[in-house]
């Protein structure tokens, strides 16, 4: 018989209850489909919408930059603190751990060294690679200004259609040129553009006038780079003012991975972002997980 349960005389159906319809509240992505909010979900804390993602990518043009020598010794003990890990997929192939479950954003475009002009990207990763490792997304550098801005749009809005067509959200990663004004009139144009262009959320950095402005003008979460190493408690001071200004979290990593004990400060920049811990505070968090090599 096809429906054995039929029989049984213990069935709830619950009619009382309505069933739930949960909305998904991240910001801009209510309408997206189930296995992007599913990725989402493990790149954002869905608990506080933030995120704290550990950006390791820099080889892919700076090469072992300081901090990245050995990425098993100095990053693989990090990966229980972050939300997500953002790499190459050379680093995740041949150095983490397959057993880390969180969101990897996958570096999808690359070209140039250091040596050359940055801006002359291409797409780097093919979209069955990026199923192949399990991406949560893809990540793409835009160079708004730059000499090879329209080709930088071109690697979003392909990778875009790519990721649409599996579920994969795109990080549109704002680059700032060397003689590209670093304000809010310039992060505001970037990040919108990334946005309008179908990026699902964009990284930026953070601008100490009006950066609330540029995060009310983009309609999908936005994240900060860390940038240069900087002193601890004023790399704690940008995280907590970007995220009080609209910011849904950070993609740092030269101020974590450079700090004097990176694994104290990734555990204070939590603090911040998922706990509104004042800088202040979070330093002195820093400080005693330091002294206790934590
Ligand atoms: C490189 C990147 C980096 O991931 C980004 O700059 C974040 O790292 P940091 O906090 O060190 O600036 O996108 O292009």
């Amino acid at each position: 018989m096809a429906d054995k349960d039929g029989i049984r005389k213990d069935h709830n159906y619950h009619l009382d209850i309505p069933m739930k319809n949960e909305p998904f509240t991240l910001r801009g992505s209510n309408s997206i489909a189930w296995g992007m909010k599913n990725r989402f979900s493990n790149i954002f804390n869905p608990d506080t919408n933030r995120t704290v993602m550990l950006a390791v990518d820099h080889g892919y043009f700076l090469g072992p930059t300081t901090g990245l020598e050995r990425i098993d010794v100095t990053i693989v003990p990090l990966l229980p603190y972050a939300d997500t890990l953002m790499c190459t997929r050379g680093i995740l192939r041949s150095t983490i751990p397959p057993t880390f479950t969180k969101g990897v954003v996958l570096r999808a475009s690359g070209g140039p060294s250091i040596l050359k002009e940055l801006s002359n990207e291409e797409i780097a990763v093919d979209i069955e690679d990026a199923i192949r490792l399990n991406a949560a997304a893809l990540a793409v550098q835009v160079f708004i200004g730059g000499e090879f801005e329209t080709k930088s749009i071109h690697n979003l809005t392909r990778l875009v259609d790519m990721g649409n067509r599996y579920g994969i959200p795109v990080l549109g990663v704002t680059a700032v040129g060397k003689e590209m004004k670093r304000d809010a009139q310039y992060m505001r144009l970037a990040t919108r553009i990334c946005a309008e262009l179908g990026a699902s959320y964009v990284k930026t950095y953070y601008v100490p006038e009006d950066f609330e402005t540029v995060t009310a003008a983009c309609p999908v979460p936005i994240v900060i780079a860390g940038g240069k190493k900087i002193p601890e408690l004023d790399a704690l001071k940008m995280a907590y003012n970007a995220i009080q200004q609209g910011a849904c979290g950070v993609d740092m990593g030269r101020n974590i991975f450079q700090a004097e004990a990176p694994i104290a400060m990734i555990q204070a920049v939590r603090k911040v972002i998922h706990e509104n811990m004042k800088p202040e505070e979070a330093l002195k968090v820093y400080q005693t997980l330091k002294k206790e090599k934590k």
